[in-house]
């Protein structure tokens, strides 16, 4: 069984490393040729843990895992071609953007030569699967090829375990062969039966956004909620924890905090939203969700304003920039949103980041970098806690207080107890509490 994964994104890269993991030959696929020069060197282009290691063993030692920029050289012989580029959003009107998912259809279409199974992992709205059959129904036979829905639910930070221990494996096709053909390459994890759900391709489509939409509505009501809990003098990490205890409900996904953020969230909820659009639906729920999220970064600086005076001489250190911890992926980070809106204030920035790129750092080059949290702290008017990084979670705040300005600190993500922050005399504001 020869697999094909078109795009060395995050989902591409892990699947076809966790692939070759399950003993299959891989061959990734990425019209971006400087990142495949890397990848045939055995270099990374994502921090992932987890991923180096997989990298090393399957380029070097078995040679599972081959990476090339030609569809068609990767496609000789290939039983399974698996579509994981990216579908960001559209600016005009928030739509999945599926130039690439067409693109590489059509370059797929004419290199099908014997029965194919094409199969899209990227998450796509209701129908593309289908756009995507009728691209290649238009050059290839139909006994020749089946398309599957695969979508990939793993999340960054735990992207190898996510993908060698889902919660489940969603298979949409339209006939029993294919569906076979895409459970058996997951026979090696091991699952039980009912860890497969098989079901249409439309339906596994909207399984995938409606299962990001609604961790992000979650996110989004639980926000809501801190707010109130601040105004009453309720405490929201109670109120999760109380709501959580309800299995109906859940624990997770309860923490409240600057926003949810990534790759992810943000662009697929706006594609749901669109997608229900365009079929004349009423989304007024997710439609809200959506805006809570974008205003939530100011909201949470106008507070800090409100809570502290600062102006044009503080300056403010910020602990974290990435979207969340074990990543360094800092699209649609909210702590980066928080950083430039207290920067078009005039506040001066210092950061400090376990992870964040050079490149990144070049981008975002109007912040201060330091290379530990307490250089990044020395001085300043107060610290914000923006990512929940373990280490920060050690940080001598006894001698932090010997540097800093103003013993001021406002944890974003409820990482500290406040009680013990306060008896080395820190100024502590947290969220929804
Ligand atoms: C998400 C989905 O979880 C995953 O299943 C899907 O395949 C891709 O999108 P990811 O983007 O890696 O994964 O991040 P996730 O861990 O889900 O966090 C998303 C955002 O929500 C982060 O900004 C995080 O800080 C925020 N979040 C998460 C909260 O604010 N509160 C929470 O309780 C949980």
């Amino acid at each position: 069984m020869k697999l094909v994964i078109v795009g060395t994104g995050y989902v591409g890269l892990v699947s076809g490393l966790c692939f070759s993991e399950l003993g299959f030959e891989t061959i990734c696929v990425d019209r971006d040729a400087a990142r495949i020069n890397e990848l045939k060197k055995g270099v990374c282009p994502i921090f992932e843990p987890g991923v180096n290691e997989l990298l090393e063993k399957h380029l070097n030692n078995t040679k599972l895992i081959s990476f090339t920029t030609s569809i068609k050289e990767a496609m000789k012989n290939s039983d399974i071609v698996f579509i994981t580029v990216g579908t960001p959003t559209r600016r005009i009107n928030n739509e999945a953007d599926l130039t690439s998912i067409m693109e590489v259809a059509k370059e797929i279409a004419e290199n099908i030569n014997s029965y194919c199974v094409v199969v899209t992992k990227s998450t796509v709205p209701p129908g593309t699967t289908n756009d995507v059959k009728n691209i290649i129904k238009s050059k290839v036979l139909s006994e020749n090829f089946d398309v599957v829905s695969n979508p990939e639910f793993l999340k960054e930070g735990s992207a190898i375990n996510d993908f060698m221990q889902p919660d489940r494996v969603v298979i949409g096709a339209d006939s029993e062969k294919p569906k076979t053909i895409i459970k058996n390459l997951y026979k090696n994890l091991n699952l039980k039966e009912n860890y497969f759900f098989l079901t249409t391709i439309e339906s596994s489509e909207i399984i995938k956004y409606a299962s990001n939409s609604f961790l992000a509505t979650k996110i989004a009501f639980i926000n809501q909620v801190s707010d109130l809990c601040e105004k009453v003098g309720a405490n929201i990490q109670d109120v999760s924890r109380g709501m959580g205890l309800d299995k109906r409900i859940g624990a997770k996904f309860l923490e409240a905090g600057p926003g949810y953020g990534g790759s992810c969230f943000p662009k697929d909820v706006k594609a749901f939203i669109n997608s229900a659009k365009k079929n004349d639906v009423n989304f007024s729920i997710l439609e809200t969700v959506d805006l809570s999220n974008e205003i939530r970064p100011k909201e949470i600086v106008e507070k800090i304003i409100n809570l502290q005076p600062f102006d044009s001489s503080s300056t403010i250190c910020l602990l974290g920039l990435t979207f969340k911890p074990n990543t360094n992926d800092i699209r649609d980070s909210t702590s980066i949103k928080i950083a430039k809106l207290l920067n078009e204030k005039k506040i001066k920035i210092n950061c400090y980041d376990p992870a964040i790129s050079k490149s990144d750092k070049l981008k975002n080059n109007q912040f201060n970098y330091f290379e530990s949290p307490y250089e990044a702290c020395n001085n300043v008017n107060a610290i914000i806690v923006g990512t929940e990084w373990k280490e920060f979670l050690s940080l001598d705040f006894a001698k932090i207080k010997k540097s800093i300005n103003e013993p001021i600190i406002f944890d974003l993500r409820n990482i500290y107890n406040q009680i013990e922050i306060e008896k080395l005399g820190f100024v502590y504001y947290g969220i929804g509490k």
